[in-house]
């Protein structure tokens, strides 16, 4: 290299860098230029509805609620996995989900304390060592408005990082919604996907992508 001055020969300094780098910085370069391809799942409000008090049975199968088994709606697996922005695995998260019964009640004075006792309404699940999550319950279903949702929430250990909502992609119902609306279109497909049959009812994945 000669003289760095005039802007052309600053343009082939970098170009001779970049050429010159060695196999690890080049590793890391794809590692930071992948990590502009993970979009960060949209925040959405946390509604009205959260537990008060989080109920004695809040494992990740809400079709169990203590000793009660939730007959209605149609019964489905909602999973996915959780990702930092680099795409590494958050393992030991909780993701947190809670939503209404069949007949669009929640477990919440709120809403009239109404739920049906045997719908659990709110679970938790750890994130696994391969960042997955997965929980048992019903495809969400319309109420007041709203576009069938499924409430969620991500912590890294006491620290929350993420309240969202979950929807289903196809629904009517969503074109109407006021908080789907809101979304930006590239947002949408990433809390919005398909409830599609499975051996056992329904099953939707969710990929979701924190800022960690
Ligand atoms: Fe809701």
């Amino acid at each position: 290299m000669t003289r760095h001055g005039s802007p052309a020969s600053r343009r082939s300094f970098v170009a001779l860098g970049t050429a010159c780098i060695g196999a690890p910085s080049l590793a890391l370069w794809s590692r930071v230029a992948g990590a502009a391809t993970r979009r960060l799942t949209p925040a959405q409000t946390e509604g009205p509805f959260y537990p008060l008090t989080i109920p004695a049975d809040s494992d990740a199968d809400l079709l169990a609620n203590g000793a009660l088994r939730y007959g209605r709606g149609q019964p489905a697996w909602v999973e996915g996995t959780l990702a930092d922005a680099d795409g590494r695995a958050l393992r030991g998260a909780t993701i947190e989900i809670w939503q209404c019964d069949e007949q669009g009640h929640y477990h919440h004075p709120g809403d009239g304390d109404r739920a049906d006792r045997a719908f659990q309404g709110f679970g938790r699940a750890m994130v696994d060592a391969d960042g997955r999550w997965r929980f048992r319950t019903i495809r969400p279903v319309a109420y007041g408005g709203r576009a069938p949702h499924i409430h969620a929430k991500v912590k890294l250990g006491a620290r929350e990082v993420l309240t969202t909502q979950l929807y289903v992609e196809g629904d009517p119902g969503n074109d109407r919604d006021f908080l789907w609306r809101r979304l930006a279109a590239e947002d949408r497909p990433l809390i919005t996907r398909p409830f599609v049959p499975s051996g056992d009812g329904m099953k939707a994945s969710f990929a979701l992508v924190v800022a960690a």
